[in-house]
């Protein structure tokens, strides 16, 4: 058997991940985040892990319009459970090394060293305009800085003082103590570049990511496995899946179609443009002639089905994806997060995959 860790992806962001009118009511306040942290934890899950988001897509739906500060939550799931991985993320873009090596190393002694950190480069041109921030690097440079940022922290996390003269970042005897209970904390990346993967290749523990297909999810997986051999095959590879249960395949089906239905075009073209996928300019969107017309509220690779069906295709996904981890997300983190802890996890894990300690 080979052992598969499994997380969860916190709706620490309004609408979760679904940018559609038709979804069930999601507010990303801490209160529904400690529940599901709680929940998460009793079900055996290895890790939370909640996005650094800092600008919504607007939209009928408001998607991601409130999203709560990732440090800051993880502090409060840190104190209220006691098992389970939280895990944060950083924008190196957003935050001094020397404030990160610190606020996680504080985050990592109220958990007793259950610290995760997801590294975000930067270059989410939106959030970074609004603050002024718009550092305007392209990409080899976006992971040249943050190369420099990782080796910061590190250093902060292990030394009584650093002196640091690089390309971004200047430190003059910078202290940085209480160091991270257990040392470094494990970091990953959800680079999708070259550029990005070699950065995560060199820096980093694992990488994330997510396919929109079943293909897609195994040729992105296999990149990512190809890559980590290539450099002495230590990364961790983490697949990020939606899922979507129904007491029937039809009734799952049934339930993407009326999220397609309420599908938030602006929210969605919003998203794209902070990605950088389509043009910056707010004035160029007309829902009319978008190449955005054609999406669906759900980008990321969904998983529906009954309980059965959703415990066979992740099997099969994982298996053929090669991945060392599997990121769940999900329409309600009530309902969905029991059927996914109660019923599909136990079938996986006596499939074969995996070492959730609830099964
Ligand atoms: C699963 C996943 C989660 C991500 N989480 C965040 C996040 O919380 N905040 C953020 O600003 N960017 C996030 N990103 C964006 C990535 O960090 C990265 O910028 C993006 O995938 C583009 O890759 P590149 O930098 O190699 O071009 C995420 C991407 C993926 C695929």
């Amino acid at each position: 058997m080979k052992d598969i860790e499994y997380g969860i992806f916190m709706p620490v962001g309004s609408g979760g991940w679904i940018p559609s009118g038709n979804i069930p009511e999601l507010d990303a306040s801490y209160r529904y985040n400690l529940e599901v942290a709680r929940d998460s934890e009793r079900f055996g899950f290895d890790f939370t892990l909640s996005q650094a988001v800092w600008r919504g897509y607007g939209g009928v739906s408001k998607h991601f319009d409130v999203n709560l500060e990732s440090l800051i939550t993880s502090a409060g799931l840190a104190q209220a459970t006691t098992e389970i991985g939280v895990w944060s993320t950083v924008n190196t873009a957003l935050l001094h090394p020397a404030v990160a090596a610190k606020m996680v190393a504080t985050q990592s002694e109220i958990s007793n060293g259950r610290t995760g950190l997801n590294i975000v480069a930067g270059g989410n041109r939106m959030s970074e305009k609004q603050m002024g921030l718009g550092l305007d690097l392209d990409n080899a440079a976006k992971y040249r800085r943050a190369g420099e940022w990782v080796e910061i922290v590190k250093a902060l996390w292990t030394s009584s003082s650093v002196d640091y003269e690089g390309e971004f970042f200047t430190l003059e005897d910078c202290q940085s103590d209480p160091k991270p209970v257990g040392g470094v904390p494990q970091m990953i990346c959800a680079a999708t570049s070259d550029t990005g993967l070699a950065f995560v290749a060199k820096n980093l523990d694992g990488v994330l990511f997510e396919g929109t297909s079943r293909d897609s999810v195994i040729s992105i997986g296999q990149r990512a496995r190809s890559i980590s051999q290539a450099n002495g095959d230590a990364l961790k590879t983490y697949c990020v899946f939606m899922i979507i249960p129904g007491d029937t395949d039809a009734d799952a089906q049934r339930r993407i179609d009326h999220y397609n239905e309420g599908r938030d075009l602006v929210a969605i073209t919003n998203m794209a443009r902070e990605w950088g996928a389509v043009s910056h300019d707010p004035t160029a969107y007309n829902p009319d002639n978008e190449s955005w017309a054609d999406s669906t509220a759900i980008s990321t690779g969904t998983v529906a089905g009954s309980t059965e069906s959703i415990a066979e295709q992740l099997a099969d996904m994982i298996e053929h994806a090669d991945v060392d981890g599997a990121v769940f997300i999900m329409p309600d983190f009530k309902d969905d997060l029991a059927a996914l802890g109660e019923e599909i996890m136990p079938m996986l894990v006596k499939g074969g995959f995996g070492r959730i300690a609830a099964a």
